[in-house]
């Protein structure tokens, strides 16, 4: 496992992370071999072309999906040595996820979804009505409370998301294209909400994004390039 005290710092790493798929006779492969550490409070943007594999690299550090060769650790324990309901548990704690594709609960309103990795963590539900009332308020929906996903703009569902992944304040937050529907001051009021959560909190974030002027204003970018990471 390497250096064990370094393992403990970082909120995520990997190392020698690859993703291939077999596809008839040949391998395709998405990622080949990507080293990544991420410090409580850094901001990194990946950035890439369509199809280089970023989503797949987020469902991979995220524990969605299982990793051909290498390992994950998140808040310092590595995934691939937890059964699936620790995994979920470890989730739950310690990481918001913000898919590509929102995958907010179609029956629930906003505020519920949002409310939704609290109950699961057992918060009361006064105090998670009020905590993701908060949130909702912060990301400019604190009138649509009531209003159930398919009622929602997708910029509105975006950031129903977003507040989703940020209710529990866990130390790590991964979000999936999370502007790509919003105009340009919805966006900067996410970044600038990332930015206050990163030194208020120590919050760590690790985006994907094509919105080079958001990237720009994190802590690094990456660029996905060939399956590996490099400098952008
Ligand atoms: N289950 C699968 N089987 C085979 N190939 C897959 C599978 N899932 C993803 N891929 C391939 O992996 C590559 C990377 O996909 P991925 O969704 O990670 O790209 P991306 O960088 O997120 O693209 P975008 O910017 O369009 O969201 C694609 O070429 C895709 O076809
Ligand atoms: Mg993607």
């Amino acid at each position: 496992m390497g250096d064990p005290v370094k393992q403990d710092q970082a909120v995520l790493s990997c190392r020698n992370l690859g993703k291939s798929y077999e596809e008839g006779p040949q391998s395709v492969v998405v990622l080949d071999g990507l080293t990544l550490e991420l410090h409580p409070g850094e901001r990194i943007a990946i950035v890439g072309s369509s199809g280089s594999g970023k989503s797949t690299l987020l469902n991979m550090l995220g524990g969605l999906d299982t990793p051909t060769t290498g390992s994950v650790w998140l808040a310092g324990e590595e995934l691939s040595a937890l059964n699936e309901k620790q995994r979920g548990l470890l989730r739950n704690r310690a990481l918001g996820f913000v898919y590509q594709f929102h995958h907010l609960l179609p029956e629930f309103s906003a505020l519920e979804n949002v409310c939704m990795p609290l109950l699961i963590g057992r918060t009361a539900i006064a105090e998670a009505r009020q905590r993701a009332t908060q949130l909702l308020e912060r990301v400019g929906l604190g009138h649509r409370l009531a209003h159930k996903p398919a009622e929602l703009s997708g910029g509105e569902r975006q950031r129903v998301a977003i507040a989703r992944a940020l209710v529990n304040r866990p130390g790590l937050v991964m979000l999936d294209e999370p502007t790509g529907n919003l105009d340009h001051h919805t966006a900067q009021g996410i970044q600038d909400l990332m930015k206050e959560l990163s030194i208020s909190s120590q919050t760590a974030f690790l985006v994907v994004t094509h919105d080079l002027q958001l990237a720009q204003q994190m802590d690094r970018v990456l660029r996905l390039e060939d399956g590996k990471l490099v400098a952008a």
